[in-house]
């Protein structure tokens, strides 16, 4: 944050909005059916209707496309064949999707579109192109490519080491060598991937659904190769993101193309198949871990070794070992990533990329080693808390991971655990308790938002922030109120359209903290600018229910404006203590399990959270999104695995019936408890990210309570009943 902001201004505000649990601001408007998502924001008239053609197995070199069949079917408008054609979704690094380029790299890739008069007839037609294709052989196991690095030495950028690890590994006296593996998951945002592109003369308008509004203008605009000013993106209301729609996808592009041609307005929905296998998955991992400890339960040694797969033209990995570079003490550290080359659907970031699979292996392997001491979870978390960042001995900005686990402890009940694995029974269910740290990065990102006050007194908020589902439009108007001192119905807020002020977007949780900045650095101009007009020093004005009060004078803020109208734009970016704090939020999950003797299945009983992420600006909101990690934890633990088929590439579970995100008879009663600390040094608003903190972590409960029900340590991920049941049979036999 800039060292020039300070976040006073919240303390000695007087309306009284941040903090409280406020409604959805655009609630109302979701559940009146007036919120529409992209493919809805345009109907009937002249839209024409599109529908992407995948190819069939991959990798292979497209040698040509026949669209005949399929222009000759009634209804079908054309069948776009482009150089500009792409291949996948942008991720957000990227300047432009990749293009398709004559190139199939995985089985179920975009490559053309037809446009028909209705959705039925180009879902119809697109069936009948004909690919000529020359296949090649693919690589779609990550455990047989375990040796086939791609990334070249020293681009591990969120790697680590420290000391000499195997030296201290080797001489612990308490040593744990084990082996985690997790699946590839999917996304599966309600909300399919959707656009509608409109041409007026060269200028593109695109309804789409969309994170990262700014970059997703940029990233449309290269791919079409046309100036970015003449492309607007509208995405107000977005039906889930989770990582999946972080670079603008193929059917943006695909819209934009067809309706060029055609010059009439074209929707383009992936089916819930094509959002499976053709926009992208979290990798599967496989994570070693190896933890070395004295006999007191002092760690010495720390090792996270990650392998995941990826496209062999992008060396990225998913950095599970994030946390563990920070999370506990040890003097002698190793966390590296690496990456086999598959021809499998691009791998991007999903979920707390990094923490979300890498916590599970951290936090089964330090339940494991503490079985190993002989001590409890918690007391062996707590001899491993480090005073600063064990890595590289920066301060933390804030971290009360002690805080949350002691908390939780006590509301949850925990010195009840069954001291014995496998030793409660409830019938033919074994009951068993776990617990497991969360922990996800803070970050701050350039974020800029318009905040004016007009004549009557009342606000609008404008900037190009998104609103997954987050309650993004809840906490700007909340920040506003709060600052001008107006009621939250006195204030209009715009978001998800490019033609607005240029915000960090939704992404890696860092959206709240950096938008709301942005908001308060505009609003602290405008209150300077009132106090001028009252010829007192912005720090004697005190703004409440639509009033400037100073000393003895009270002011309706209408009289004060006479008639003119306050713009301001704010601006936030990171500055100096972004680099000299180590910034985190920090958790502490409890869950206690039942387990069937009988059948090896899992039933989740309940779950406590204990959360910190600074300031909570509305505990409404914030508690939604951790409920939701929770839910994530949940599949992760239990249900969602997306799988390839090794043979042919083919995500076999491509829909929301086969790929099995919890449902509500999945889910217990969950209970999120918030630690309300604010973090001065995180940013103005003394808030950090919480959207990503609550599933990191939190299926390692899980799995760990499962442990404690029935004796049983799966270190394959999902946990589903054949594995369990598996271990059940080993133990009786
Ligand atoms: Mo997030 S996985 O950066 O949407």
């Amino acid at each position: 944050m800039d060292d020039a902001i300070d976040g006073s201004r919240l303390d000695q505000s007087a309306q009284g909005l941040i903090g409280q649990p406020v409604d959805r601001y655009e609630g109302r408007l979701k559940v009146a059916g007036r919120a529409p998502y992209a493919y809805e924001a345009m109907q009937g008239g002249s839209v024409a209707y599109g529908a992407i053609v995948a190819a069939g197995f991959g990798p292979g070199r497209l040698i040509s496309i026949d669209p005949k069949a399929a222009l000759a079917a009634p209804g079908v408008l054309h069948v776009v064949i482009d150089d500009k054609a792409v291949r996948a979704s942008a991720d957000p690094g990227d300047d432009q999707p990749p293009r398709v380029d004559g190139l199939i790299v995985h089985t179920g890739q975009a490559v053309a579109l037809v446009v028909a008069e209705t959705f039925e007839v180009a879902r119809h037609a697109a069936t009948l192109v004909k690919l000529d294709v020359e296949s090649e052989p693919g690589r779609y196991d990550l455990e047989a490519g375990q040796g086939n690095d791609i990334m070249p030495d020293g681009e591990d950028s969120s790697g680590a080491t420290k000391g000499d690890f195997e030296a201290a590994f080797a001489a612990a006296e308490v040593q744990l060598d084990v082996i985690y593996a997790t699946p590839s998951q999917s996304h599966s945002a309600m909300e399919p991937h959707a656009a509608i592109a409109e041409w007026q003369g060269d200028r593109l308008t695109v309804h789409c659904s969309n994170q990262l509004v700014a970059s997703n203008t940029k990233q449309l605009a290269a791919a079409l190769d046309i100036d970015p000013e003449k492309v607007r993106l509208i995405t107000p209301y977005i039906g889930g993101g989770f990582g999946g729609k972080l670079g603008i996808g193929v059917e943006s592009v695909y819209a934009a193309l067809a309706a060029k041609t055609l010059g009439r307005p074209v929707k383009v929905a992936l089916s819930r198949q094509q959002v499976y296998q053709m926009t992208s998955r979290r990798t599967d991992t496989l994570q070693r871990m190896r933890l070395g400890a004295r006999s007191d339960g002092t760690l010495t040694a720390i090792a996270h070794d990650t392998w995941c797969g990826n496209l062999e033209e992008d060396p990225s990995a998913e950095p599970a070992g994030l946390s563990t570079v920070f999370l506990y003490a040890g003097d002698n550290r190793q966390v590296t990533h690496h990456v086999a080359p598959l021809d499998l659907l691009r791998p991007s970031a999903m979920r707390a990329p990094g923490e979300a699979v890498g916590m599970l292996a951290l936090e089964n392997a330090m339940d494991e080693m503490a079985e190993k001491l002989g001590l409890d979870p918690i007391e062996f978390r707590k001899r491993n808390e480090p005073e600063v960042n064990p890595q590289d001995g920066r301060p933390f900005s804030s971290r009360y991971l002690i805080d949350c686990m002691e908390e939780g402890a006590k509301r949850f009940g925990w010195d009840e655990r069954p001291a014995t694995p496998g030793s409660r029974r409830d019938g033919e269910w074994l009951i068993g308790y776990g617990m497991a740290a969360a922990s996800r990065a803070n970050m701050l990102q350039p974020s800029s938002a318009e905040v004016s006050l007009r004549p009557d007194g009342s606000a609008t908020i404008k900037t190009d922030m998104t609103d997954i589902g987050t309650g993004s439009y809840t906490i700007l108007a909340q920040t506003a109120g709060e600052l001008l001192g107006l009621a939250v119905d006195r204030i209009d807020v715009q978001l998800g359209d490019s033609s607005l002020p240029k915000s960090s977007g939704s992404g890696g949780s860092f959206g709240a903290a950096s938008s709301t900045s942005s908001v308060y650095v505009a609003c602290l101009d405008l209150i300077g600018q009132l106090a001028a007009k009252l010829d007192v020093a912005p720090e004697q004005l005190t703004l409440k229910d639509g009033t400037a009060i100073a000393g003895n004078r009270q002011v309706a803020l209408a009289d004060l404006l006479a008639g003119e109208t306050l713009t301001v734009e704010g601006t936030i970016e990171p500055g100096r203590t972004d680099e000299e704090y180590h910034q985190a939020c920090y958790g502490a999950h409890f869950c206690e399990v039942a387990v069937s003797a009988v059948t090896g299945e899992t039933r989740v009983k309940r779950m406590l959270s204990v959360c910190e992420a600074g300031r909570i600006l509305n505990p409404k909101t914030a508690t939604s999104q951790c409920y939701g990690g929770l839910i994530f934890g949940i599949g992760t633990a239990l249900t969602e695995e997306l799988v390839a088929d090794k043979r042919t590439g083919l995500m076999v579970n491509h829909d929301l019936a086969e790929y099995h995100v919890p449902v509500n008879a999945d889910v217990p009663q969950l209970e999120v408890v918030l630690l309300d600390r604010v973090d001065q040094l995180a940013n103005p608003m003394a808030a950090k990210g919480i959207g990503e903190l609550a599933i990191s972590g939190a299926g390692a409960a899980i799995t760990n309570a499962i442990y404690n029900a029935c004796g049983v340590r799966v270190r394959s991920y999902p946990m589903t009943l054949d594995k369990v049941l598996a271990g059940l049979e080993k133990q009786s036999a």
